[in-house]
C-alpha cells in the first residue's frame, strides 16, 4: 500500500471553486485574482464535482474541465509605486479604462449579437453594493434618453420577491466580479421567469458568464481593492453606452442632444484624469474635516447624482468606518435633517448642469440647523463650511465622473489620516459568494 503525506478534499456545490497549477503547487480559489501571479492556468469546476488532491501526485488539470488563462496583466496586479491598490486603481482609471471600439464617430456600437435589444420593452436591472449604485445610474440614463421603464433591485431582495415580468423585458445583472451569490441566483431566477438576460461584468470567465445569454464586459481590469472604485466607473460607462444604442434604436433623442452625450462620453475617461488634480485639495480639506468631532456624515444629490452620493457614502463607510448616509437631496426633509447639528457632515454634489437651485436650496435648509456643509460645485455655495470648485464641464456626466473621482479620493484620505488598512477594510470581502 502506498503512503500518502497528505490529501486534501474538495467539493463544489453552488458558490465558484477554481482549481489551477502553479510552479509552487495547486491551488484552489473562488476568484481568479486571488490566483494572479501563482498559476497561469485554471478550471472552473461544475457544481457536483468532488475530488482528492495529494500532495506527491502531479494534477492533470484538464481532465477536470475547460481550461481557462490566469490573469496575468503583472502591471495591474502591482501597486506600480502607489501606497495602496485603492490609490492606484482610483489613479488608473481615466488610463485604463476605454470605450474600445463601442464608440466612433458614427456613434455607438455594442458587440451584442445581431437583434438583442430589438424589442425590449423595459428593463429590470439586479446587482450588490457598488453594482447595484451603478444600476440606479443606469436608470436615469437608460429611461431618459431612451425612454423605456428601468426597474432596478438590489438581487439579494429580487430573488426572493416573487418579481412579475412584462413582455419584452430585459433582465440586466451587473457585477463586478461575476460572482456574487446573491446576483447570480437572481439571474437563474430571471432565467426561469422566461427573461432575455444580459450581464454587465469584469471578469471575463466568470459564472455569470456561463448564465446569461449576451455578456457587456466593462475591461476595468483586475480589481484588487475591496472597495470598488474603476470596475464602478467602467460600469456606469457601460450603461451609458447602453442607453445611448437603446436611444438610437428607439430614434428618442434629438440630434443636438445625442451629440453632447456623445461629445461628454468621449471625453469622460479625460475628466476621471483631471480630477487627480485635486486630490492635494481634497487631502487638506480631510485633514480639515477629521479635526472636527463630527457623528455623522450625510451625502446628498439629485437624480444621476443620486446614486453617485449612495456610492460615495459607502466608500467612506467600507473604509473610514464612519456612519455616513447617501439621501436623494430633497428627502432631507423628511426625516433625515432631525439629525442636523454642528456635528454633521452634509457633502453636498451641485453640478451646475443638473438642478444646481433645487440643491442650494436643500443646503442652506441644513445650513440653518447647524449642518457644517461641504460643497463640491463649479458654482458658489454660499452657506459651505468647506468647498470645492470643480471645472465648470458642459455636460452633467463629466460633472458625474468629475465628482466620483472626488468622492473616491475623500474615502482614501479620510481612512488613511486614521491609519486604516484601506485595501482591506475589516469585515468585508472582494467577492461575496455566499448568501
Ligand atoms: C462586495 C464588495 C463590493 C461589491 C459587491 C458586489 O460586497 O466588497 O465592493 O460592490 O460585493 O460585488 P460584484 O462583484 O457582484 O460587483
Amino acid at each position: 500500500m502506498r503512503q500518502v503525506a497528505h490529501l486534501h478534499f474538495y467539493a463544489k456545490q453552488g458558490s465558484p471553486l477554481l482549481i489551477a497549477t502553479g510552479e509552487n503547487g495547486i491551488y484552489l480559489a473562488s476568484a481568479p485574482s486571488a490566483l494572479v501571479g501563482k498559476a497561469s492556468h485554471m478550471v472552473r469546476l461544475a457544481d457536483g464535482v468532488v475530488g482528492v488532491l495529494e500532495a506527491d501526485r502531479p494534477l492533470n488539470l484538464e481532465k477536470l474541465g475547460k481550461l481557462d488563462s490566469v490573469p496575468t496583466d503583472s502591471q495591474q496586479g502591482d501597486k506600480e509605486g502607489f501606497k495602496t491598490y485603492m490609490e492606484k486603481e482610483i489613479y488608473e482609471q481615466g488610463r485604463v479604462l476605454t470605450l474600445l471600439g463601442r464608440l466612433s464617430p458614427k456613434g455607438v456600437s455594442l458587440e451584442l449579437p445581431e437583434g438583442f435589444l430589438e424589442g425590449v420593452s423595459c428593463l429590470s436591472i439586479c446587482a450588490c453594493g457598488t453594482s447595484y449604485h451603478a444600476g440606479l445610474v443606469g436608470k436615469y440614463l437608460i429611461e431618459s434618453l431612451a425612454g423605456l421603464k428601468v426597474q432596478v433591485e438590489l438581487a439579494s431582495e429580487y430573488r426572493y420577491a416573487q418579481p412579475a415580468t412584462l413582455k419584452g423585458e430585459l433582465f440586466i445583472a451587473i457585477s463586478q466580479s461575476g460572482e456574487s451569490a446573491d446576483t447570480l441566483e437572481a439571474l437563474k431566477l430571471a432565467k426561469t421567469l422566461g427573461l432575455k438576460t444580459l450581464g454587465i461584468c469584469n471578469t471575463q470567465s466568470s459564472s455569470m458568464g456561463a448564465l446569461v445569454d449576451a455578456m457587456l464586459l466593462t475591461h476595468a481590469g483586475l480589481e484588487r481593492s475591496v472597495a470598488s472604485t474603476k470596475a464602478f466607473a467602467s460600469q456606469v460607462l457601460v450603461l451609458w453606452l447602453l442607453a445611448l444604442q437603446l436611444a438610437n434604436l428607439g430614434g428618442t433623442l434629438e440630434p443636438q442632444e445625442e451629440q453632447a452625450h456623445l461629445q461628454a462620453l468621449s471625453t469622460s475617461l479625460d475628466t476621471m484624469q483631471e480630477a487627480l488634480k485635486a486630490h492635494t485639495q481634497i487631502k487638506d480639506l480631510s485633514i480639515q474635516i477629521a479635526k472636527r468631532d463630527l457623528k455623522g456624515y450625510f451625502f446628498m444629490g439629485r437624480g444621476v447624482f443620486y446614486p453617485l452620493v449612495l456610492e460615495g457614502a459607502l466608500k467612506l463607510k467600507e473604509i473610514a468606518y464612519v456612519h455616513a448616509q447617501g439621501y436623494a437631496s430633497a428627502e432631507m426633509k423628511h426625516g433625515p435633517i432631525a439629525l442636523a447639528d454642528s456635528t454633521l457632515l452634509s457633502t453636498t454634489l451641485l453640478p451646475q448642469n443638473l438642478l444646481f437651485a433645487k440643491n442650494l436650496s436643500n443646503v442652506e435648509e441644513l445650513s440653518a440647523r447647524d449642518s457644517l456643509i461641504f460643497a463640491l460645485s463649479p458654482l458658489e455655495v454660499a452657506p459651505a463650511t468647506f468647498y470645492l470648485r470643480t471645472p465648470p464641464y458642459p455636460h452633467y456626466m463629466n460633472e458625474f465622473f468629475y465628482m466620483l473621482v472626488l468622492l473616491q479620493l475623500f474615502a482614501l484620505e479620510m481612512a488613511q489620516l486614521k491609519g486604516l488598512d484601506v485595501d482591506k477594510p475589516r469585515n468585508l470581502a472582494k467577492s461575496v459568494t455566499v448568501e
